[in-house]
């Protein structure tokens, strides 16, 4: 066994974006990103190219430290990192020098052959939270996880890996927060004092270096924000991808799709987009249509745009080997698949049978993946479903000899999808225009957010997964991915109709309103259940319809700021210890005046925790006392969720499908609280990149009641609002009528009540 330890200082040598420390084993490159944000990178190969999947940004040209016989302490206007020299140790510490985060004093940073491990010290008190898609608790302090893309059919509360892999986690101790991503995408683990007597937590990869982001800002909220400037951040979603979704593997027929989406405007049930899945395609080969069932593909696509339809098909990485087969001919010539060393083709078995895997390391690669949408695009398809991109090939195990370039598989085997993801949008953005694309992803790695969406993979229709599907959505929210979702009804296996009611009731406030089952399940679209329960489907979904103002603007928050759409209340109430308690840790806000309490399907009455503040339950106006445990009613009919005090919710009519103009009254809903609170509003067209151009509608919304005053700011940006009247809804006021029929002028507006 080859164990090396860091060791001590030898030299320090001061660039202007850089501090190196040499050690006999490895050198320390810090630089600083922000006031908030220092970059540690402890490498063995300090003259390998600085390379970066998810990191954007560069460095400040200039880094303030002082030097003595022990000690190098760099300075931020926010952070103090003090470095002891001899063994070379780490410890992040805020301005007026309370401890954030530190290296364990016996362990720091070592290596047992490749490995490279850092151990950390843990406080008494400290919660963790973070990683992305990781199953487990909120808080996962006592718990270890591997990161390692990984097809988990399967999977329940305890697996891991999953899908995605997000090497980032924040850390709660002493009234205080931090941050640690661990830029590395080789297999990574992360253990939070599981196993260490208390003593330690330590993370690590298989190889390469020990390149970490230290976030030192002292709010959740402040974190996120600094992790996705560094990393990037969503744009905006094309309006329609916020409707209702329905997905099944497969809807065999352009037929049987058409009929489908009918059976939405006949029952008047909102929803604005149709999937397919596999079996659209020709034997499976990507970017082709079958020529029987889907023998007119833009003719399906007109008629179901005729309907307020949108279109989303998937495509897999695997390319089937088949003489013919363009994308297999042209890859093949081109060299463009992934090799062994020898240089033949890597061959794995996917849906289509043999398939090679496209090098989506490569530009050219990329390039011509992301042309190949031609076929999907004429005709019209709007959303692009990566699946299968861990990859995953039958039996899961690819060969560790596997190259993609130069490099072998285990080196960048979390990164692939992202590439594919990138690939795909950017092959996508270039076809469609000025249209957004929409794009799904199953596997991803940190900066996916640029890219795509992502949804959680294979669940099942339990209400264990309906519960754990809301703690992965929220956990993703905190590494960037605003925009998620999770089969809902579950993938495998058939939900009672009280699970499926259940779980479209969450749907209504999930970032991604998705319906998707596996092949041989029950039919799941919204009138499978018996009528008492479509009516609440169809409610469920309404609901989602009249939120979309909000809905939207809370878009809009993600893509300024990185703060998540679905927020575990760790965002908000981070020093708060019920919020970690398993009873309340799937709660959640939707945006920033919605907290949603999640049921499962067999229970009735729901035990809730709402905390500092007041709050009113959403359907039926009872005021509650923050701070405070419940237990409330919780029939199929009523979810738990409710409005912060002081929240303004912009609202709709009810509409068919987003391409439909509405009522043009924008319902403004205040609710009354003690406090003055204000709302971003954001309006566009929905679809285009015209905002960048300033085609956009923006204005703060406040509600000041010392004033008794409701204000909308003066409007920026040039474009016009589809509402042209504002109704406002008082709740909570003495004053209850609401005020109606006023014209919504883009000046500043004064509304007393
Ligand atoms: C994978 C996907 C699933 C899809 C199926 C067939 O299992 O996760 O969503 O329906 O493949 O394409």
């Amino acid at each position: 066994m080859d164990y090396k330890v860091l060791g001590n200082t030898q030299q320090v040598i001061s660039h202007s974006h850089q501090l190196i420390i040499q050690t006999p084993e490895a050198e320390a490159q810090v630089s600083i990103y922000s006031p908030t944000i220092i970059r540690v990178n402890i490498t063995r190969k300090p003259e390998q190219q600085d390379a970066s999947f998810a990191v954007i940004q560069d460095p400040l040209q200039e880094i303030a430290y002082q030097e003595t016989e022990q000690e190098i302490t760099v300075h931020t206007s926010a952070l103090q990192l003090r470095i002891s020299k001899s063994p070379l140790r780490f410890a992040f510490y805020t301005t007026d020098g309370k401890l954030l985060s530190q290296d364990d004093e016996r362990f720091g940073t070592s290596w047992q052959n490749s490995r490279v491990t850092n151990y950390r010290k843990v406080h008494a008190d400290e919660n963790f939270l973070g990683l992305g898609e990781k199953v487990g608790n909120l808080n996962r302090r006592g718990s270890s996880y591997i990161n390692w893309n990984t097809d988990a059919p399967d999977h329940n509360s305890l697996t891991d890996p999953l899908y995605e892999s997000f090497p980032f986690y924040i850390g709660v101790h002493s009234g205080l927060t931090y941050g640690l991503f661990l830029d590395n995408p080789q297999k990574s683990y992360f253990d939070f004092a599981a196993s260490s007597d208390n003593q330690f937590m330590w993370l690590g990869a298989d190889d390469g270096d020990l390149n970490y982001y230290f976030f030192g800002a002292q709010t959740v909220a402040g974190i996120i924000e600094d992790y996705t400037w560094l990393t990037g951040r969503m744009e905006m979603p094309p309006l329609w991808t916020l409707g209702y979704q329905q997905c099944r593997w497969s809807y065999m027929s352009a037929q049987e799709v058409l009929e489908i989406a009918e059976g939405f405007r006949q029952r008047q049930i909102p929803a604005d987009v149709m999937y397919c899945d596999i079996d659209y395609m020709e034997g499976f080969k990507i970017f082709t249509w079958n020529k029987e069932t889907f023998a007119k593909p833009k003719e399906l696509i007109d008629r179901l745009k005729a309907m307020n339809f949108k279109l989303v098909t998937i495509v897999d990485p695997g390319i089937k080997i088949e003489e013919g087969y363009q994308q297999y001919e042209e890859g093949l010539e081109r060299d463009y698949f992934a090799t062994y060393p020898n240089g033949e083709n890597y061959i794995g078995e996917v849906w289509p049978g043999r398939c090679h895997f496209p090098d989506f390391f490569r530009e050219d690669v990329r390039e011509w993946w992301g042309a190949a949408f031609t076929a999907l695009t004429e005709p019209g398809v709007s959303g692009f479903w990566n699946d299968m991109n861990e990859p995953a090939v039958w039996n899961q195990n690819i060969p560790p000899n596997v190259m993609f370039g130069d490099k072998f598989m285990p080196e960048v085997r979390n990164v692939y999808g992202m590439q594919m993801a990138r690939a795909t949008y950017d092959g996508t953005r270039k076809l469609l225009g000025n249209q957004r694309p929409f794009v799904l992803t199953r596997a991803a790695y940190c900066g996916t957010q640029r890219y795509s969406a992502v949804w959680t993979g294979d669940n099942t229709a339990s209400d264990e997964h309906l519960l754990l599907g809301q703690r992965l959505v929220n956990s993703l929210g905190l590494t960037g991915m605003a925009m998620v979702g999770v089969d809902i009804g579950g993938f495998s296996g058939n939900p009672t109709p009280e699970l499926m009611v259940r779980w479209n009731s969450l749907g209504t406030y999930t970032p991604i309103f998705r319906n998707h089952a596996i092949q041989g399940a029950d039919m799941r679209e919204p009138w499978r259940y018996g009528s008492e329960n479509e009516t609440i489907i169809k409610q469920a979904i309404e609901q989602r319809y009249r939120l979309l103002p909000y809905l939207y603007a809370s878009f809009y928050q993600a893509t300024q700021t990185g703060m998540p759409v679905s927020r575990t209340l760790a965002i908000d109430y981070t020093h708060d210890e019920y919020v970690y308690w398993t009873e309340y840790q799937n709660q959640f806000l939707f945006g920033d005046a919605l907290m949603i309490a999640p049921v499962v399907s067999t229970h009735h009455t729901a035990q809730v925790y709402l905390p500092a503040g007041e709050w009113y339950r959403l359907s039926s106006g009872e005021k509650f006392a923050g701070g405070q445990q419940y237990v409330v009613d919780a029939p199929l009919t009523d979810l738990p969720v409710f409005v912060k005090a002081g929240g303004i919710i912009p609202m709709q009519n009810v509409i068919q499908s987003t391409s439909e103009p509405g009522d043009g009254i924008l319902q403004l809903h205040i609710w009354n609280g003690p406090e003055s609170t204000s709302f971003v509003y954001y309006e566009d067209d929905g679809n285009t990149y015209n905002y960048e151009r300033g085609e956009y509608y923006k204005r703060t919304i406040s509600f000041n009641p010392h004033n008794r005053e409701i204000k909308l700011s003066v409007v920026e940006g040039s474009f016009t609002s589809k509402y042209q009247q504002l109704q406002v809804m008082l709740h909570g006021f003495d004053r209850t009528e609401h005020l109606t029929n006023v014209a919504l002028s883009s000046e500043e507006m004064y509304i007393n009540y």
